[in-house]
């Protein structure tokens, strides 16, 4: 029997159905209460809202699990490419050989950018924060592909979607390549996808690059554990930016700037550069241990806590692991790895921690590895936007796909009740 969840209002009794998820997890459907009731529901920063049901992934924060489409993020960061899983994400199952041969091709083929996208480009200024740049640039490209204002048709929406797998890595090089005063790369189509970045990362005109596989292949990982995180902040953005019906480019963009918040995506960088802070101050990891406990300080251990998990971020499991594995393979020894280890074991046995269920997260060691691979920190939200990408495709393109209504929150005004207005020469 189909469970219901009551009500009492000024002793008046109201019902609601019970919907339950494929896991098991349950839901009050409230879509009526306020035709019934005349209340809303109250959740500031919607810590107990569904806002969707959703057919991507999948986390149980308890437990510390994650799955992108029933797949473990284990089995999928262990053994799959990153386009496989993009693929995945977006269309729902694992691609066959041929349909991954034929979206791996085109997305190969359309990495090149249209040259006015760089005279855009070339007007900022040198030392602009590259998720700003990339945000703008992104949001620029629904000028460049105007039938994406009206993606109703799918074989269009695909073409989008190819467009912005293929040049976000484009785009993201161009930051990187300004701020070293260096010519910016175009893209080689015979190379895979991480391979491509890398290339055009850091290969120059003046000297033969060579891809070394080991960095290839954590980018590839990273990408991976990066890929969807159902309705966190910036999914959430793009979804409801796309849910007006704004095109696919200003949905992504919007997601982009909502990444870049240091208690979002941004997290990464302030992680490093907490690393950096403390070692330059000694390497007392207690004292900022500390620091984060007490609330008049204003600072949070970054790369620590999340909304959902409360138990081990599984993403930050891998990561570190995969950050021993990278910086001894590539003989990189960075004493940051040091300090992030002291800090995690002495945050893990502190009761402040232990009692609010703060764990490391994706952020705490990904920006470790990323310095191993010579990316720089300012880039490292950029990275993280990379490996969201086909996350945020896949829930703008089910959003639309299940036609879901505009997004539109309710308040609970507590301004000033109606006065009258005083005409300025008597205020
Ligand atoms: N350092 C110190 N205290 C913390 C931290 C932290 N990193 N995170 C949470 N707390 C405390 C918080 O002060 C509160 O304490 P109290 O109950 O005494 O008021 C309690 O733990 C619950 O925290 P909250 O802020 O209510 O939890 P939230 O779900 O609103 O916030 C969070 C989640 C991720 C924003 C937060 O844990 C945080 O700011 N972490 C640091 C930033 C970070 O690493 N962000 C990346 C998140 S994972 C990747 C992603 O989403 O992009």
């Amino acid at each position: 029997m189909s469970q219901i969840a009551e009500v009492t209002i000024d002793g008046q009794n109201y019902q609601f159905p019970v919907i339950e998820g494929s896991e098991r997890e349950k839901a009050i459907d409230i879509a009526k209460l306020r035709d019934q009731t005349g209340y809303i529901t109250l959740d500031s920063g919607f810590k107990n809202t569904g806002a969707t049901k959703s057919a991507i992934t999948f986390l149980d924060g308890e437990e510390g699990i994650l799955r992108y489409r029933g797949y473990s993020i284990e089995d999928l960061a262990e053994k799959a490419s990153f386009l496989e899983v993009a693929y995945l994400l977006i269309y729902g199952e694992l691609p066959t050989q041929e349909q991954y041969q034929q979206f791996e091709h085109e997305v190969r083929t359309h990495t090149l950018v249209n040259e006015d996208m760089r005279k855009i480009f070339e007007g900022f200024p040198v030392n602009a924060h590259p998720m700003g740049v990339l945000s703008s640039l992104v949001s620029a490209m629904s000028a460049f592909y105007p039938d994406t204002y009206d993606s109703t048709a799918e074989d269009v929406t695909d073409l989008h979607i190819i467009r912005l797998m293929a040049k976000l890595p484009t785009i993201a090089t161009w930051s990187y390549k300004k701020s070293k005063g260096h010519p910016v790369n175009y893209p080689n189509n015979n190379l895979d996808y991480c391979s491509n970045f890398l290339s055009m990362m850091f290969a120059l005109p003046v000297e033969k690059y060579e891809v070394d596989p080991v960095v290839s292949a954590a980018l590839n990982k990273l990408l991976i554990l990066h890929a969807d995180h159902e309705q966190n902040c910036s999914t959430s953005t793009v979804r409801l930016v796309g849910s007006s019906q704004a095109n696919i480019y200003s949905s992504i963009s919007a997601g982009i700037s909502a990444l870049w918040g240091p208690l979002h995506g941004g997290a990464n960088q302030e992680v490093i550069e907490m690393l950096e802070a403390i070692k330059a101050d000694g390497g007392d990891t207690q004292k900022y241990i500390n620091m984060a406990k007490d609330k008049s300080s204003g600072f949070r251990l970054f790369g620590f806590g999340h909304r959902v998990y409360k138990n081990f971020d599984p993403r930050a499991r891998i990561i570190k692991k995969a950050a021993n594995e990278v910086l001894t393979k590539l003989g990189v020894n960075d004493p940051v790895l040091e300090i992030a280890k002291q800090l995690e074991a002495a945050a893990l046995e502190d009761e402040y921690f232990v009692s609010r269920k703060l764990y490391p997260n994706v952020d705490f060691y990904s920006g470790i590895i990323y310095r191993a691979l010579g990316i720089p920190t300012n880039m490292f939200t950029v990275m993280f936007a990379i490996g969201r990408l086909p996350g945020w495709i896949a829930q703008w393109k089910e959003m639309r796909t299940n036609k879901e209504p505009i997004g539109r929150p309710r308040q609970v005004y507590v301004g000033p009740a109606q006065r009258d207005f005083v005409a300025l020469e008597s205020r």
